[in-house]
């Protein structure tokens, strides 16, 4: 009976242990936290970044700060109190001695209100609250294998250590693949602290597109005055309830284009405070793939025959070509590349390209033709497509070729019984006409 309650009381003390392993699974994180100028001392200090140490909690009451030696390239520490948990995702807290981390970014920020025509209502007295007067960072942390990204607004109040958390936006697609004309689906969510009086006094919502250095607004919301931008672009649209309800604000584009290939930038604005994050779409859409002529010509021995492969309608602009030839007993060849020509681009922003095989007939093993394949490799999948390849002489005649065998050679016996009867014939007439003489 001791026996049993001891089992019981460790098997309770490993459930214990283990619940609070999962509970202090938040990371300590290093991030660089960049000094204002002339911070630093006061002395002139070519790097304004420095290393520092982000404690990160879900509680502040976990926060030990007794048990805490510092490594000496450490400049400051902060410990974070994160009700939401959004900083204790496992794409930030990687395990022990991996060399891969998160990247993480400290920054001192400034609340203001926005002039955006969508996120104005949410300052409308142009009082700045009494809250406000704290120290404000901003912590934007990229997680390992673009798992996640999140941008944390945090306020340290006057005088104390305590450094909460107060908004969240999080992207857990950081790289977004979809299909040409599919709807692709782009994750942003957002956590306002709840025990904050910015909880409850309105948000806002604003994805904008950027490539190349031209960014235009694809769509504004404004969830204080539930209104939607007059500007945006086509088929992008939110989930309204979920917006309200979860804060999900993710974007919804459907019937993709290609040209919708770039960085979207997720905002979400509280009154006097801005958190953004930002992820990468990328519209793959495999090639189609065709071998011309097609079927190819009968190859003469000893000739070179030329054959082109195209793949059409593929993006991005990332294709390899190869060919091979397969015998009768299923043997592959490899042919190279062949010459790969251009790429053209179709109206819709996909590519074309060709690539140009010249086929030496010596290759056909034994002159008997085979099966020749082109491979097109492209990000979105591999196409390939075959025709057979005959050379004359060898291969066996099909049945259209024996009709006309059978049709060329009636016709030729019948010349020859034309002829034939025509020379007798006259022949025969000449000894009648000496018989008559
Ligand atoms: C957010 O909303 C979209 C659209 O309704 C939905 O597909 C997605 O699953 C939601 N995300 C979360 C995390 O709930």
């Amino acid at each position: 009976m001791s026996n049993f309650s001891t089992i019981y009381k460790l098997s309770v003390l490993a459930v214990l242990s283990l619940v609070q392993v999962c509970l202090s699974s938040c990371p300590v994180m290093e991030c660089w936290y960049t000094l204002e100028k002339g911070r630093r001392g006061g002395l002139a200090s070519s790097s304004n970044q420095v290393n520092s140490l982000l404690f990160i909690k879900t509680e502040e009451q976990q926060h030990d700060r007794r048990t805490v030696n510092t490594p000496s390239d450490i400049e400051h520490m902060f410990f974070i109190t994160d009700p939401s948990g959004s900083l204790c995702h496992r794409a930030l807290n990687p395990p022990v001695g991996s060399i891969k981390k998160p990247h993480c970014e400290l920054n001192r920020i400034q609340p203001q209100p926005s002039s955006l025509l969508w996120v104005a209502p949410l300052t409308d007295s142009a009082q700045s609250p009494l809250y406000l007067q704290a120290e404000w960072f901003a912590a934007t942390i990229h997680g390992l294998n673009k798992e996640m990204s999140v941008t944390s607004v945090i306020r340290t109040p006057p005088e104390s250590e305590h450094n909460d958390v107060i908004l969240s936006v999080t992207t857990k697609t950081v790289f977004v693949a979809a299909r040409l004309g599919e709807t692709a689906l782009l994750d942003c969510s957002f956590w306002v602290d709840p025990s904050s009086p910015l909880h409850g006094a309105g948000f806002s919502v604003e994805w904008r597109y950027q490539f190349r250095g031209n960014g235009h607004l694809v769509l504004g919301y404004d969830g204080k005055t539930d209104r939607l931008s007059d500007i945006r672009d086509e088929g992008a649209m939110l989930d309204f309830e979920s917006v309200h309800q979860n804060g999900n604000a993710s974007l919804i584009l459907s019937d993709t284009k290609v040209k919708q290939s770039g960085t979207y930038i997720c905002s979400v604005h509280v009154p006097y405070l801005l958190a953004q994050v930002a992820l990468e779409l990328e519209i793959v859409e495999p090639p189609s793939v065709s071998i011309h002529p097609s079927p190819p010509p009968l190859i003469i021995p000893g000739q070179t025959v030329t054959l082109h492969c195209e793949a059409s309608g593929f993006a991005p602009l990332s294709l390899d070509f190869s060919w091979e030839l397969t015998d009768s007993e299923g043997n592959v060849t490899p042919l190279g590349s062949g010459s790969v020509s251009g790429h053209r681009e179709g109206y819709d922003g996909t590519y074309s390209q060709t690539s140009k095989l010249q086929l030496d007939s010596a290759k056909l093993e034994q002159g008997r033709g085979g099966e020749l394949t082109c491979v097109a490799e492209h990000p979105g999948g591999t196409r390939r497509t075959s025709v057979n390849l005959n050379v004359i002489g060898f291969s066996t005649p099909s049945i259209e070729d024996s009709m006309a065998m059978v049709g060329v050679a009636l016709v030729l016996y019948g010349l020859i019984k034309f002829v034939s009867w025509t020379f007798t014939g006259s022949g025969d007439d000449e000894s009648d006409e000496k018989k008559k003489n």
